[in-house]
């Protein structure tokens, strides 16, 4: 059989390099092949009928997870939050937003399974928002230096690892502190590997805004899940990604619009607070000013899904969520959570959604 490299196929089909290798990861040109880090592809293969489509219905979604392991990620409440929003979705529905996305595990769960025209996502975190926008528009180059990265880690002593790791954790501070745009690219990379190696895989910063998570120790930590950023990337294809205040989102969200918030969880005590997504905290002032504008969201028509911690789980008298969210559906569900690194703290607690549909 003969190939040709999928640049060439880019050439023919008359689009990007970057859709041919997307195609080809998900098994959509029969007969490719991948070698080394290159899609070859057979010369008389034809370019698939939806080839610029950006987002299709049938496509099977089931690898699209989360690219980032983020505290207060939703993995756990995933299946009441799917219940919920499944209800939600009908044919008026074309829009989605989620200001508050974090590392995603509601948005890549419900992106496959409905046909939105339009998709919104923020977060106040810019290192978040810079690796989501470096995986949407340049996931092959991304790919290749963390290939790179992987290689080198991997074989490496664990004494070795860490001199490893630190010097990249260094090489990170050192552009998130002085970089520039130019440098984007390099600190999505740097995140990611971080991430993958770190302890419990956490993005934590002091309060100088350096990233401060120590080694972890997993043996052979996936660093470059390709088959998943290729398909991430596919799905962000057509999605406006924000960082910014969730306030931000006001003028996409009309009553065509989902909007699913998962804010910063209310510490339920002084040693569960956690609050070092970025360098500003969300007290209660803030969840009040959110509560303020979903009511405002709400009365223009769109559907919410808001889930937080249950005050009730350790004072049965703290009605905080309830009162503030008194006019809507209020349910405790249970999930188990993994902020806390010690093991005896993770054990099952309720936690809170409230919807207005
Ligand atoms: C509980 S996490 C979201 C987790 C996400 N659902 C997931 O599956 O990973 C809350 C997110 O809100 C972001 N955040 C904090 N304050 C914010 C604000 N004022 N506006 C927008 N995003 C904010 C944080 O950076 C963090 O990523």
């Amino acid at each position: 059989m003969d190939y040709i490299s999928a640049r060439e196929a880019a050439q023919q089909w008359k689009i990007s390099q970057r859709r041919v290798s997307v195609l080809c990861s998900e098994g959509r040109i029969k007969d490719a092949v991948m070698v080394g880090n290159m899609w070859i592809i057979p010369s008389d293969a034809k370019k698939p009928e939806d080839a610029r489509s950006t987002r299709k219905k049938s496509e099977p979604q089931s690898t699209l997870r989360p690219f980032l392991k983020w505290a207060g990620g939703k993995g756990q409440l995933l299946s009441e939050i799917r219940k919920r929003y499944m209800s939600a979705l009908d044919s008026s529905i074309t829009k989605y937003a989620e200001p508050f996305v974090g590392g995603g595990a509601v948005l890549f769960d419900i992106i496959g399974k409905h046909d939105f025209k339009e998709i919104y996502i923020s977060d106040i975190n810019s290192e978040l928002i810079n690796a989501y926008k470096v995986i949407r528009d340049n996931v092959e180059q991304l790919i290749a230096e963390l290939s790179v990265m992987q290689e080198s880690f991997l074989p490496l002593e664990s004494e070795e690892r860490k001199v490893f790791y630190y010097k990249a954790r260094d090489e990170y501070n050192a552009i998130k502190i002085n970089g520039n745009a130019s440098e984007n690219q390099r600190k999505a990379v740097l995140m990611i590997f971080l991430n993958r190696t770190c302890f419990n895989g956490l993005y934590r910063v002091n309060s100088k805004g350096l990233y401060n998570v120590p080694m972890g120790d997993y043996k052979k930590p996936l660093i470059c899940d390709k088959e998943n950023l290729l398909a991430v990337s596919s799905a962000l294809k057509n999605v406006e990604i924000v960082c910014g205040q969730f306030t931000d989102s006001e003028s996409f969200i009309d009553e065509h619009t989902l909007v699913y918030f998962d804010p910063p969880y209310r510490p339920l005590n002084v040693t569960s607070n956690f609050t070092s997504y970025t360098e500003t905290a969300f007290d209660d002032e803030q969840q009040k000013r959110l509560a303020t504008y979903i009511d405002r969201l709400a009365s223009k028509g769109a559907k919410i899904i808001a889930s937080n911690s249950d005050p009730k789980n350790v004072d049965p008298n703290d009605d905080f969520f309830d009162r503030l969210y008194s006019k809507y559906k209020i349910e405790r569900v249970e999930a188990s959570r993994m902020i806390n690194s010690k093991a005896e703290s993770r054990g099952k607690i309720s936690e809170i959604l409230v919807t207005n549909f």
